[in-house]
């Protein structure tokens, strides 16, 4: 499938947000949802790959302020993962933010060894790490009354996202169902 990298425009958004979706179904992220596309302001940019059918099969999106640019979403389309198309957003995004005075390209992840693998290859190097924690009413009812001490009355906590120390990991693991480990992936552009 040969595919076009080009500016996102209003026109994508149904299109951008079906493969952000779907992409992110077989991920730790399956719940991180949009319903419309964030904004993303200048100097940042969003870039989409589009098909020969018009439909997003890429995305990233770059915020950028000061020395810092971060990559806030980068996603393929998964019947078109492993074709290059990640690899050929984010050259596209590189060339972009070396025209800002950005020194460190930056983006956070949890803990898919695929998407791993790819910021790996693609010559980011990991840096700091911490915890994201669900504590789940359904996964186990004790849990949300384990993260939160005080109850407020006459409510009653059902699902908590909480932040954590990486060095209590073992102990977030014994207490919770779903603990993941989120990371910084940096580069020079
Ligand atoms: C991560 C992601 C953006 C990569 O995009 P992609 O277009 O599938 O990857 P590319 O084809 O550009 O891969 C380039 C290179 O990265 C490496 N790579 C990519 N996926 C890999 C995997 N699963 N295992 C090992 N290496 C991998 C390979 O070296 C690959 O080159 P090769 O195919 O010639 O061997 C895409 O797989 C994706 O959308 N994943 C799910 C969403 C996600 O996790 N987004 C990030 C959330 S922060």
């Amino acid at each position: 499938m040969s595919y076009v990298i080009r500016e996102y425009t209003p026109a994508d958004e149904t299109s951008w947000l079906r493969c952000r979706v779907l992409s992110f179904l077989g991920t730790a992220y399956f719940d991180d949802v949009h319903k419309a596309k964030p904004d993303v302001v200048a100097p940042g940019f969003e870039l989409v790959a589009v098909g020969e059918d018009g439909l997003v099969v890429g995305i990233m999106d770059v915020t950028a302020q000061g020395e810092l640019a971060t990559i806030d979403t980068v996603a393929v389309h998964p019947d078109h993962q492993r074709k290059g198309i990640g690899r050929a957003l984010l050259s596209e995004a590189r060339t972009r933010v070396r025209a800002l005075p950005v020194v460190t390209l930056d983006a956070w992840t949890r803990d898919d060894p695929d998407t791993l693998w790819w910021y790996r290859a693609m010559g980011f190097a990991e840096s700091a790490h911490y915890l994201h924690v669900y504590a789940d009413r359904y996964a186990d009812e004790s849990e949300p009354d384990r993260a939160i001490g005080e109850r407020r009355p006459g409510l009653r906590p059902v699902a908590v996202f909480l932040h954590g120390d990486l060095r209590d990991e073992q102990a977030m693991r014994q207490q919770f169902t779903r603990v993941h480990v989120c990371r910084r992936f940096c580069m020079a552009p």
